[in-house]
């Protein structure tokens, strides 16, 4: 794509996040609908619902041949990244958004033939939208945002996931040790906006496809790496443990995991 259209595009989903902004505050003043998924600690509500349908349709509207991965299962069934396609995370955080009424996040990653092209992490309460990609730029708020520090692990905060921290999987408890301590917020899109904003230098989560399209696409662009725990290649179309990091920390945490 050119990058005249893909700044066009870059400007056409930003007025549509902040839309959708607009409708899910709304939506917070009234009941909420709240269903369990899998387990009582995974949650979804008629809010996670009506924003995906209204990205999605949104999405349909800016580009009609692309196909939608979307959480909740209102967009396409996705086997391949070939042309363009839409990742979807309607509400990132659900518990917090349910629990807390804050500390979650919209997101939207577009990948043409794999490749991370444009990237979207709204804090919606915070109202901090991160926003571009690789050609586009990535800014804050419509502000150009600065590369952070290539900050060691030792240097930094680290983003821990709570279940991989309790259960010390990945090593987790040493690289948190390692760190100058862990945090845990309990949205992925929060916590690697974080990592882009240069406050931590880390973030490790066991993550599906709609948790991390859109950061690592706006990582990457600042010169962060984004990898399976391993150090192997991320898939766009598979889960699993994936760390976003500086260099630096990415160093020593494979060290740490090895
Ligand atoms: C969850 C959050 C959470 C992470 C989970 C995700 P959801 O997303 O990002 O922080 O630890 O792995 O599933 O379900 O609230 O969109
Ligand atoms: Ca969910
Ligand atoms: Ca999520
Ligand atoms: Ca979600």
């Amino acid at each position: 794509m050119e990058k005249q259209a893909l700044e066009q595009l870059n400007q056409a989903v930003q007025v549509l996040l902040k839309d959708a902004r607009t409708q899910v505050l709304a939506a917070m003043g009234q009941t909420l609908t709240i269903d369990e998924k899998t387990s009582r600690k995974d949650l979804v509500t008629n809010v996670d619902r009506s924003n995906e349908n209204f990205l999605v349709q949104r999405l349909r509207q800016l580009d009609p041949q692309a196909r939608i991965l979307a959480e909740e299962g209102l967009g396409d069934q996705v086997e391949t990244l070939a042309g363009h396609v839409w990742i979807v995370d309607p509400i990132d955080g659900t518990m917090n958004f349910v629990h807390q009424r804050n500390h979650f996040a919209m997101m939207i990653g577009l990948y043409i033939d794999g490749e991370p092209t444009l990237g979207y992490i709204y804090d919606v309460m915070a109202d901090k939208l991160y926003a571009g990609g690789p050609i586009v730029g990535v800014t804050l708020n419509e502000r150009p945002l600065p590369a952070p520090r290539d900050a060691p692990l030792a240097e930094g905060l680290f983003g821990a996931s709570g279940p991989l921290l309790i259960h010390n999987k990945y090593q987790m408890q040493t690289i948190a040790q390692t760190s100058l301590g862990p945090r845990i917020l309990g949205s992925a899109g929060v916590q690697i906006s974080q990592v882009l904003a240069g406050e931590l230098v880390g973030y490790l989560s066991y993550l599906r496809p709609w948790d991390f399209a859109a950061g690592r696409v706006l990582a990457e662009s600042l010169g962060l790496v984004v990898s399976q725990v391993d150090g192997t290649p991320v898939n766009m179309l598979s889960s699993g443990a994936v760390l976003v990091a500086t260099k630096s920390a990415q160093r020593a945490i494979l060290a740490i995991v090895k």
